[in-house]
């Protein structure tokens, strides 16, 4: 997500709300103009690869194909299938109905308080608000049949456009050898100085159209991303708890829900399911001290190394996870970064998330230049690439999608 209010607080005022207008104004043509050329659609289904070799081609040339490759990767402990319930006094429907987020006063007077950086301001002193009230609700979301892989997409009001690109590639909602996929997208309010009431009539008519967002009144600003986490996953203990599997990322990555659905596959094969929950882990990160980054810690926050924890731009739990997660959560205070503050919970829990090549949140290679970052046959045979633009969205959900896409020459990065 790259938002941040601190300097979008600097522009001025009047070419804030002319940008806005017509951004809006773009926006409403687009979901027009798209809702019209839905039906020529670039068509998503794919031919069934016999199989692709996940991340054993990289490194070096491999023999291609190894079904095992999955079942190497992962060391999940337990096969308890329908272990206990989480949560005895699950709510049947969201009860957050009062926006009461007042200042936390009692901070203000303390010392550490004082010394931290006023960036972290406004985050300390509404560190205990949770959970908030729904603008936008579907509560109908798994009603129908059981739903096997819920796709849950962070996004923010004003990037429709990657909302519909999503919506034509890996997070179109359809059904593959029985197993059903669903979509969300998680958002919050705008930030202020945004045209709140125009955007949010845009978000309404988007919702109409395709029934796809959830929404909680909260300020969408970067150190809000964590409330989107712990709100979502009480949403998701009441609406959706059987679902299968979630996939939860950003809306500017590439997801092969082909090769999603695989490792899943494997994963139940081997009854390694239950406690699943994979991506690009980090360990034994520390926090960072440089003030220019959009990742800082004051040490007065937070001073000890960070648990293992997965780049929030994509990874797969199992629901039974997610219910378990959703029970430690709720002791862990909110923390600014939201793949932290889950390392935090999966610590909590025990869990150590696995780490697995084919998800590559920080893109294929760290040289942004280098054009193995475009390769489509690196898109073909990974499960999540970060970070691409709507149409680079779009182009390369064809490309690696054609029939006539080859790709026999692996070269090693
Ligand atoms: C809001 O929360 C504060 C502190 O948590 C409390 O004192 C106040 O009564 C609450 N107001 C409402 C309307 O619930
Ligand atoms: C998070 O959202 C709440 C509710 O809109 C707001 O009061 C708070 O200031 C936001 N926090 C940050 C750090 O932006």
């Amino acid at each position: 997500m790259d938002m941040d209010p601190f300097f979008r607080r600097k522009r001025a005022g009047l070419v804030k709300s002319l940008l806005s207008l017509s951004l809006i104004f773009a926006s409403v043509l687009m979901i027009l103009k798209l809702r019209l050329s839905e039906k020529d659609a670039v068509g998503t289904k794919h031919g069934q690869e016999p199989s692709w070799c996940g991340s054993d081609c990289f490194p070096s040339i491999k023999a291609p194909v190894q079904s095992n490759f999955w079942r190497l990767n992962a060391e999940t402990p337990s096969n308890t299938v329908n272990s206990q319930r989480v949560s005895n006094g699950t709510p049947t429907s969201w009860d957050a109905q009062i926006l009461n987020c007042s200042e936390d006063e009692s901070v203000k007077n303390q010392d550490w308080f004082r010394r931290l950086d006023p960036r972290f301001h406004q985050f300390v002193l509404h560190r205990h608000c949770r959970y908030f009230p729904m603008l936008i609700n579907h509560p109908e979301k798994c009603a129908d049949g059981e739903v096997h892989l819920l796709m849950v997409v962070k996004s923010v009001i004003e990037q429709h456009d990657r909302r519909e690109a999503v919506r034509k590639t890996w997070g179109k909602e359809h059904t593959v050898d029985g197993k059903k996929i669903k979509t969300l997208f998680l958002l919050g309010t705008p930030t202020t100085g945004k045209d709140t009431k125009n955007l949010q009539k845009l978000i309404e008519y988007e919702d109409q159209i395709y029934e796809d967002i959830l929404q909680w009144d909260f300020m969408d600003t970067f150190f809000n991303l964590t409330l989107k986490e712990v709100n979502f996953l009480k949403w998701f203990n009441i609406y959706c708890p059987r679902v299968k599997f979630i996939f939860k990322g950003d809306d500017d990555v590439f997801v092969s829900t082909h090769n999603l659905l695989e490792l899943i596959g494997f994963k139940e094969q081997e009854r390694k399911d239950v406690d699943l929950f994979a991506g690009d882990t980090i360990s034994k990160a520390i926090p960072i001290r440089n003030r220019q980054s959009k990742y800082y810690i004051p040490k007065e926050l937070y001073d000890r190394p960070y648990p293992p924890y997965v780049g929030g731009g994509g990874f797969v739990m199992s629901s039974h996870l997610a219910r378990r997660l959703f029970a430690v959560s709720e002791d862990v205070e909110l923390y600014p970064i939201d793949d932290v503050f889950l390392g935090m919970c999966l610590k909590k829990l025990n869990v150590a998330p696995e780490l697995h090549s084919a998800f590559r949140t920080f893109g294929i290679t760290r040289h942004k230049a280098s054009s193995l970052n475009r390769e489509p046959c690196f898109y073909k045979s990974l499960i999540v690439v970060h970070k691409l633009s709507a149409q680079e969205l779009l182009r390369m959900w064809r490309i690696v999608h054609n029939k006539d896409l080859v790709c026999t020459q692996w070269t090693s990065i």
